[in-house]
């Protein structure tokens, strides 16, 4: 069984900035792909390659077996591109737009009612078929972008920053939505900056930086690899105290990083003994409301694998 999505040694360069520099990475059929990075690192351009809309330099991608090079229409036949884009024609309702890009895919008559039911239970948004699209929440638009990319039933589907501008609840449900996609055994690459939902969702990470891909495994074993050497806290101190706890906790030579997260501080340190963080928070005279080890998270191997590089 080839891959869902191989990508080999792919480059894209505008004028003189390389968005994306010889790229190599594959995705197993069936698996969930979350690929994270700066703005700016080459995530849009490189996904673009892999759904043919854009023609990398050199390099090639090849989606279940069909080169986007050589045999672009295969390729789009397989896959479905939901892009961070989306322009929302006037008077059109839910109906009507799905209807339409069902008959630009090909689909029959008695097909695209099918599919168009189909995919508006997925996505849930059957019931709503004549709501006019441009009055759409984000949410809802969301998943309306997602059921029009879904129309021809793609076995690989790319998603651009799908998540963004998403309230809580409207991230929720599209996470169960891809997850649901998963088990019907679609393979899925999805980009986002979102780091708990992509935590949440993929059991592949991929990290883009300056158009270079930084990192690329399996989570769980990205996440033993990460945990070996290194320790993670979370803490949790009044907001009055927080700049005094950051400060103490930097100038420990075990620390290695501290950011803020979560109204506290994520802490990254050398396999050293916690205590001594406890220890000089305490003589700093830091109130804690909580003081917790805990498993290595995205954003931890995120902060480490990339240096902040922009293109
Ligand atoms: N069509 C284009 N023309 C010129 N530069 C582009 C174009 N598309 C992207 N870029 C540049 O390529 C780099 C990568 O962009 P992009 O792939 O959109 O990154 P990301 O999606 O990770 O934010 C950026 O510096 C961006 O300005
Ligand atoms: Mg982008």
């Amino acid at each position: 069984m080839p891959f869902a999505i191989d990508v080999r040694d792919v480059t894209r360069t505008y004028d003189d900035l390389q968005a994306v520099s010889q790229v190599t990475f594959a995705l197993p059929v069936g698996r969930t792909l979350g690929l994270i990075g700066p703005n700016g690192a080459g995530k849009t351009t490189l996904l673009r390659m892999i759904c043919t809309l854009v023609q990398p330099d050199c390099g090639d991608v090849l989606v279940q077996g069909f080169s986007v090079r050589h045999q672009p229409r295969e390729v789009r036949r397989r896959l479905g591109f939901m892009p961070a884009e989306f322009g929302s024609p006037r008077g059109v309702s839910i109906a009507e737009y799905l209807e339409y890009f069902a008959c630009l895919f090909g689909l029959s008559a008695s097909d695209r009612k099918a599919r168009i039911r189909d995919v508006c239970e997925l996505t849930e948004l059957r019931g709503r078929e004549a709501v006019l699209v441009n009055g759409l929440s984000t949410g809802n638009r969301q998943r309306l972008l997602l059921a029009k990319t879904l129309l021809h039933d793609p076995a690989v589907l790319v998603m651009d920053e799908p998540a963004s501008g998403l309230d809580p609840r409207a991230r929720n449900e599209l996470r169960a939505i891809i997850r649901t996609l998963a088990s019907l055994g679609k393979s899925v690459l999805i980009s986002s900056h979102i780091l708990p939902d992509i935590e949440d969702i993929s059991d592949q990470i991929a990290i883009m930086e300056a158009g270079q891909l930084v990192l690329h495994g399996d989570l769980g074993s990205l996440q033993q690899a990460h945990a070996d050497h290194r320790r993670s806290v979370r803490l949790k101190v009044p907001e009055a105290d927080l700049a005094r706890a950051r400060e103490t906790l930097l100038a420990l030579p075990q620390v290695q990083s501290c950011q803020p997260a979560d109204r506290g501080l994520s802490i990254v340190c050398d396999e050293a003994d916690t205590n001594d963080l406890l220890a000089a928070l305490l003589q700093a005279q830091i109130r804690i409301t909580f003081f917790s080890e805990s498993d290595v998270d995205l954003e931890q191997i995120f902060m480490r694998t990339t240096a902040g590089k922009v293109t």
